[in-house]
């Protein structure tokens, strides 16, 4: 009969059937599908696997030095971490339309990769964590067949232009079942059940013009407003939860002066696999003494507001 273990001694085979002595190389985003991903067939391959994670700029508060004691440290995996922040940023700049800025990441997360897999040596493999609901998404996204809502980010179109075949160990799954299948390979349940979070990264949460200032600004308010949700005893209830930085400023009083800044949105919804999501019925008390803390702690954000969209209508992202 079926078990996650069979399963993870069958794909460990068939990646050494499929590639052979040749060489992979795996791009990393953070979480858990490529994380997972690479673990497996590091597994199978051991060193003939090199992963790449590109740093952009738009990770979250501590989410790369996550990455990399993780990866080199705790399961010895080599790792090439690239530092492309002004890259990213200077192709951001001026840019408000939010196709646009989720092409121009996902072609320069292309060239980044390309550059740096040529500089490993070249690969004969890409390895992918592609789900099987991105099988489906890549086909029909939310809206039906020939209707686009958004271009989803990922490394499509780059095995063509490298000449690359693929590998990608978690084509048949879904997303709880690449938990548990993470959890077979040991990794840390802080890792395994960590929320989703998109390709082009804290870009499609800063609606408007991405800057660095606005990415610090909003990793801040992200991180307290998950910190909070973890003391609460609540990540684990949530598919996803984050927070938004607003194009838009608005007047406050802080002691006796007045402000004027940034709102923060904030974000939370239950799913099981992205594809419909419910919002996340807070206390009324916990959004408030969130909001407390981001608008006392974070300078750049004077008013905090929650979404309560459910998808549909609204996506889980803002952009
Ligand atoms: P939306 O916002 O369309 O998102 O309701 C559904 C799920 O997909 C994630 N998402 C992405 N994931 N690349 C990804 O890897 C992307 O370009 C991308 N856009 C959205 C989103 O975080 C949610 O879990």
């Amino acid at each position: 009969d079926w078990t996650m273990a069979a399963y993870r001694d069958t794909k460990i085979a068939e990646i050494r059937a499929q590639v052979g002595d040749k060489k992979v190389i795996c791009g990393l985003s953070g979480g858990v599908d490529s994380s997972v991903a690479a673990i497996l067939i590091h597994e199978a391959i051991g060193d003939q696997l090199t992963c790449v994670f590109v740093d952009h700029g738009l990770l979250r508060q501590n989410e790369r030095e996550q990455v990399e004691t993780m990866f080199r440290d705790h399961y010895n995996i080599p790792l090439v971490v690239v530092d492309a922040e002004q890259r990213f940023m200077a192709g951001l700049a001026g840019q408000t339309d939010p196709e646009k800025k989720r092409k121009f990441i996902g072609g320069e997360f292309i060239n980044v990769f390309e550059e740096e897999a040529a500089k490993v040596g070249g690969a004969d493999f890409l390895a992918q964590g592609t789900l099987y609901p991105d099988v489906i998404e890549s086909v029909s996204f939310t809206g039906g067949p020939s209707v686009t809502i958004k271009s989803h980010h990922n490394v499509g179109g780059l095995p063509e232009r490298m000449n690359m075949q693929l590998v990608e160990p978690l084509r048949e799954l879904f997303k709880d079942e690449v938990r548990d299948l993470g959890r077979e390979l040991g990794l840390p349940d802080m890792f395994v059940g960590r929320h989703p979070f998109p390709g082009p990264g804290l870009a499609i949460r800063i609606p408007g013009e991405v800057t660095k200032e606005r990415c610090d600004i909003l990793r801040k308010a992200d991180a307290i407003y998950l910190e909070e949700i973890r003391n609460a005893g609540l990540y684990d209830a949530i598919w996803q939860a984050f927070a938004v930085l607003l194009p838009v400023k608005t007047v406050g009083v802080m002691g006796d002066a007045r402000t004027y800044d940034n709102v923060c949105g904030l974000r939370a919804v239950t799913s099981t696999d992205g594809m419909t999501a419910d919002v996340y019925p807070f206390d009324a008390s916990f959004l408030t003494n969130c909001a407390t803390r981001i608008v006392n702690e974070v300078q750049g954000i004077n008013r905090v507001v929650y979404d309560y969209t459910s998808k549909p209508p609204g996506t889980i992202e803002w952009e």
